[in-house]
């Protein structure tokens, strides 16, 4: 694959870059030349890090809160001039078995995988309209595909992320604006720092040792490495016909087969209701 940069003459903002895949995007675009504006909760911690670089602005952003984040849009096409690429990459995850979350977990597991992840959408979208040009990369999962125990929380918000950006790749495609979900497979970063588990234990779930089970056994496949992906993530800022869904890594492919297959087979299987005429 070419991974050849035809034109870093680009602003890319990113969300959640104090850690793993956004830290690396950060890094990745920054080193190609592109202008990046990043935000994070907490802007102090990451200067400490992070080189000060005419090309990079950091930004404090909640992404819980419409101006902070609005905010933030306005800042950086002030700074720069200009915004291209947006990389909704921030999210985390609430572990538990359904029946063990309450609706509140589950809505602040969608508040910040869903709903803020639309926030930022629509803050750059009325820049992107009114130039007929820009591009949106919305980071999902490879649970967005599929159900899994104990991740269910997390794989619907992503699933939910997965047809929100499908259908908003439909709806801006005439607008000249171009969307991609990224699903990613398992990889290294804080995001088991970041995890929340739910209050509520039903023995009956093992939820605990699966989810002992499942952090051992994590890293074992796939392994879709955060600065390989930064690669091909500005490689798709490169190409004329970015894909409306991208699946990275062997584990990501495994579980898009998977359920590619159970749809087949349930097809296949209860056939006659899948005619209208049968159900009359
Ligand atoms: N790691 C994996 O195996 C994996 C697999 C598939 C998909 N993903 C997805 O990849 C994306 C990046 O995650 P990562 O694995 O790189 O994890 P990470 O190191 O935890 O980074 C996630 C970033 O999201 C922000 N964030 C985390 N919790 C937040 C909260 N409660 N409220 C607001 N912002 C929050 C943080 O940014 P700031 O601290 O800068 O605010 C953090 O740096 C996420 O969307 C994740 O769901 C990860």
């Amino acid at each position: 694959m070419n991974l050849d940069i035809k034109d870093n003459n680009k602003v890319v903002f990113v969300t959640g870059v104090s850690s793993g895949l956004g830290l690396e995007i950060l890094k990745a675009f920054l080193e190609k030349g592109f202008k990046v504006c990043g935000t994070t909760r907490d802007v102090k911690a990451l200067e400490k890090v992070i080189p000060k670089n005419p090309n990079l602005l950091l930004l404090q952003v909640n992404v819980l809160e419409d101006a902070s984040v609005q905010e933030a849009v306005n800042k950086a096409i002030a700074h720069f001039g200009d915004l291209h690429v947006l990389i909704n990459n921030h999210g985390c995850a609430v572990i538990g078995a359904i029946e063990e979350f309450s609706v509140e977990e589950l809505k602040d597991q969608y508040e910040i995988n869903v709903f803020s992840v639309l926030r930022v959408i629509k803050a750059v979208l009325p820049h992107f309209r009114s130039k007929k040009s820009g591009q949106i990369i919305t980071v999902g999962s490879m649970l967005s595909t599929a159900g899994t125990g104990i991740m269910g929380g997390y794989g619907s918000s992503k699933g939910a992320l997965a047809i929100l950006t499908e259908s908003l790749a439909i709806e801006v495609k005439p607008l000249g604006i171009k969307v991609t979900g990224w699903h990613p497979g398992q990889f290294e970063s804080k995001i088991n720092d970041n995890q929340k588990r739910v209050k509520e234990v039903i023995p009956e779930y093992n939820t605990n040792q699966r989810v002992e089970y499942y952090l051992s056994h994590k890293f074992q496949t796939g392994q879709s490495k955060p600065e390989k992906q930064a690669q091909l993530i500005i490689h798709l800022t490169q190409i004329e016909n970015p894909p409306v869904n991208i699946y990275i890594g062997s584990d990501s492919r495994l579980f898009a087969q998977k359920k590619i297959q159970s749809m087949e087979q349930s097809l296949k299987e209860w056939e006659p209701f899948t005619t209208f005429d049968a159900l009359n």
